[in-house]
């Protein structure tokens, strides 16, 4: 009898082995537990909070696949995991890609690395999370190097099976015959698997973003314009630049200071060099009193010259990377050294920010795989959490000091979605860097599609107008030295976008807030927008993923254009371009510039001048501006604000209110007030705002409507 039970028992436990473990955590949110999932993990190392009363009060949602068909299985100690795909779903994600916007057809390798121009999971971001065109998304929780093979390999017990042909005879023949699985191998003996479900894609990634903290919301003078100076430039080059700002008239909310600052770069000493920054406490304090924040540039490697060097060595990996020692940012030791010393030379004199650079590789540029690290974590799991590690350092120390921060980072993974920075790399592919806008979106990422330089003035413009409409911009001259004003020909417009962009900062904030609270990515896909997909298949004919995925997932997704919050369509154009398609969603769509009717779920062309960035609203939507100004609002100050409301509908907004600066807002310091657009008996549309609630931060003065389409 007792053989007998332990032998129910063994068999049980076996059964168990191989199945995955699910629990509904949130409404819509599964966790699955399959096998031993190691402890360290992207989400521990994020460490980020899911916010949980946002979640608790989302409709409760079915599990979205069919759970029988999430199948994983141990193999030579090995996690293997597939779930299922089917005929015409396509799938977004899966990190910050720069070339394409479906994955399924793809391998892909998911490795933190610097992009190397192609998708093949080697980025700054490879997160391992992707969406479905069916409105769910799935996070594998891992901090190793993971497979993923997106609808590529076909079993022979594939539900769908796609059938031999003949290669000779049949032209329907195709060498990426059809696959109805997602398949991922994680080298680990047991995984954790979310699944997020939603009404649709977008409501997955809210929910994702949500999971992992929700997105960040910056200060407000993080989406004002920013000029990263010559590397080598001292204190009064730096105090001079910010005048010729002034003097130009150019808006410029914080300056970023690259290698130069630091006494030795590359391996660095988190140190002012003596000679170019004699008294960096007055710089800053003189930038600031103009309302010029500075962000400093470094890597986390620590020269042999740095004061914290001997301090830090027992709390080091075993490599160096440019013979400085690598802080085991997952030490409590090392961050404490380093905290100590960003604390004392830069936070308490004022500085507001970071740039981390080369957390990502090249190869070259890291630590071997074989790696030690002292706190236990092996050198894969270092690089795959690196970025994330440095950002949640650096934000610790911010928020300690109850102010905000927003910087650049160039390595980040899943659960650092309430990080606030932006990533960027050495690649200068405009049309690429739009693509990664596009991405950002499905993977709780920041992009900025820098500017650093330009062989022209038509390069120079088109790039800057396109950096406006992201979550950072900024131009990068640590090397070429380039200002907005460097090309004459086009200062002038190039003055109107600046410009643009700080009259666009209500919108913006508004719709970083619904990042933060609602997790609504502020930079997505136009697939996320309802109303495109259908629109989309019209346009391209009908989708056969099932003849040839790969194919098809090329040939027809829309990279070029994206939306910026809840309202806008920006279609930039590139260098030698006079006109673009751009596609509309269904619904009426309008001018920005000019609030005319442009046209209803149709592709149209655009042609505009060489001074114009093609930018569209929705109909019944609400853009609320302010006027244009050299440096965001402070605090205490009440900003007057014209909306804009554009089409023949009538339309409403939730505009957010805060300090700007702080973390009240945690604590309920916040407002929102609501805008409503509604149209009389007479068809006139009229503009109404909410009051001000007493007690909550109140920055917005006068309020003037603008009604944009006549
Ligand atoms: C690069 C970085 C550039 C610039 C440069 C300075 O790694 O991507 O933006 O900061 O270092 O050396």
């Amino acid at each position: 009898m007792r053989l007998l039970i332990m032998l129910v028992l063994l068999i049980a436990a076996q059964v168990d082995a191989q199945t995955i473990r699910w629990q509904e955590q949130f409404p819509g949110v599964w966790k699955g537990t399959f096998g031993q999932p190691e402890q360290y993990t992207l989400l521990s190392a994020a460490d980020s909070k899911p916010k949980a009363v946002t979640l608790e009060q989302l409709q409760s949602i079915d599990f979205p696949l069919p759970k029988m068909e999430v199948h994983a299985e141990l193999i030579d100690g090995k996690t293997y995991v597939r779930l299922p795909l089917t005929k015409n779903e396509q799938i977004y994600g899966l990190g910050l890609n720069f070339q394409t916007v479906h994955q399924r057809g793809k391998i892909l390798n998911l490795h933190v690395d610097h992009y190397g121009g192609k998708d093949n999971g080697r980025t700054h971001a490879p997160v391992p999370f992707y969406v479905s065109s069916k409105g769910y998304g799935v996070l594998i929780n891992s901090a190793q190097y993971l497979t993923y093979y997106v609808g590529t390999g076909v079993r022979k017990d594939a539900k769908v099976k796609p059938e031999a042909k003949d290669r000779n005879t049949d032209k329907t023949w195709s060498s990426r015959p059809y696959s109805d699985a997602v398949e991922i191998y994680i080298p680990a003996a047991g995984v954790e698997i979310y699944v997020f479900a939603g009404i649709s894609p977008l409501d997955a990634i809210k929910r994702y973003n949500l999971y992992c903290g929700g997105g960040t919301l910056p200060p407000r003078w993080g989406l004002g314009f920013t000029q990263r100076v010559q590397k080598l430039y001292n204190a009064d080059a730096v105090i001079k630049e910010a005048a010729e700002f002034e003097e130009h008239g150019f808006p410029l909310d914080f300056i970023g200071l690259e290698p130069g600052w630091q006494s030795r770069a590359y391996p660095c000493t988190f140190e002012w060099d003596k000679n170019r920054f004699p008294d960096p406490a007055a710089l800053t304090k003189k930038l600031m009193d103009k309302g010029i924040r500075l962000n400093l540039w470094t890597n986390p490697y620590i020269s042999p010259e740095a004061s914290i060097s001997q301090d830090i060595a027992p709390y080091t990996g075993s490599h160096t990377v440019w013979n400085g020692v690598v802080p085991d940012l997952n030490h409590p030791d090392a961050k404490r050294i380093m905290a100590k010393q960003m604390d004392s030379a830069q936070l308490e004199i004022g500085v507001s920010g970071y740039k981390i650079d080369e957390v990502d590789g090249y190869d070259y540029y890291l630590w071997p795989d074989m790696a030690k690290f002292p706190s236990g974590i092996s050198g894969i799991q270092m690089r795959q959490t690196y970025g994330v590690l440095a950002q949640k350092l650096t934000d610790s120390l911010f928020r300690k000091q109850n102010r905000r921060t927003y910087g650049l980072v160039r390595a980040s993974n899943a659960g650092a979605n309430n990080m606030p920075y932006v990533i960027y790399n050495d690649y200068y592919s405009h049309q690429d860097f739009i693509t990664a806008l596009v991405n950002s979106g499905f993977c709780g990422v920041l992009w900025t599609p820098e500017v650093r330089g330009s062989k022209t003035g038509e390069e120079w413009l088109r790039r800057f107008q396109s950096v406006v409409f992201s979550p950072m911009a900024m131009i990068n001259a640590w090397s070429s030295g380039t200002k907005p004003w460097s090309f004459p020909e086009v200062a002038d417009q190039i003055k109107y976008y600046a410009q643009l962009r700080m009259q666009l900062m209500p919108y913006l904030y508004s719709e970083f807030a619904k990042y933060h609270f609602e997790g609504t990515p502020p930079f997505r896909a136009m697939v996320l927008e309802e109303g495109f997909q259908g629109h989309a298949d019209a346009v391209v004919g009908n989708r056969d993923l099932e003849t040839n995925p790969y194919l098809e997932a090329v040939n027809k997704e829309v990279k070029d254009q994206y939306m910026c919050g809840e309202y806008i369509l920006v279609a930039p154009l590139f260098t030698g371009e006079s006109s673009r398609k751009v596609l509309l969603p269904k619904g009426n769509w309008y001018d920005f510039y000019s609030g005319k009717y442009v046209g209803n779920g149709a592709e149209i062309v655009a042609h505009p001048e060489l001074d114009r960035i093609p930018v569209y609203v929705k109909d019944g939507g609400i853009i609320p501006m302010m006027a244009s100004r050299l440096h965001a609002p402070t605090a205490d100050e009440k900003v007057d604000l014209t909306i804009r409301h554009y089409g023949t509908k009538a339309g409403k907004y939730n505009l957010y209110d805060d300090d700007g600066l702080s973390f009240d807002y945690e604590k309920g310091m916040y407002a929102w007030r609501s805008v409503l657009v509604k149209k009389n008996k007479h068809g006139q549309l009229t503009g109404e705002i909410s009051k001000p609630e007493h007690g909550k931060p109140n920055t917005y003065g006068t309020v003037r409507f603008e009604f944009m389409t006549k």
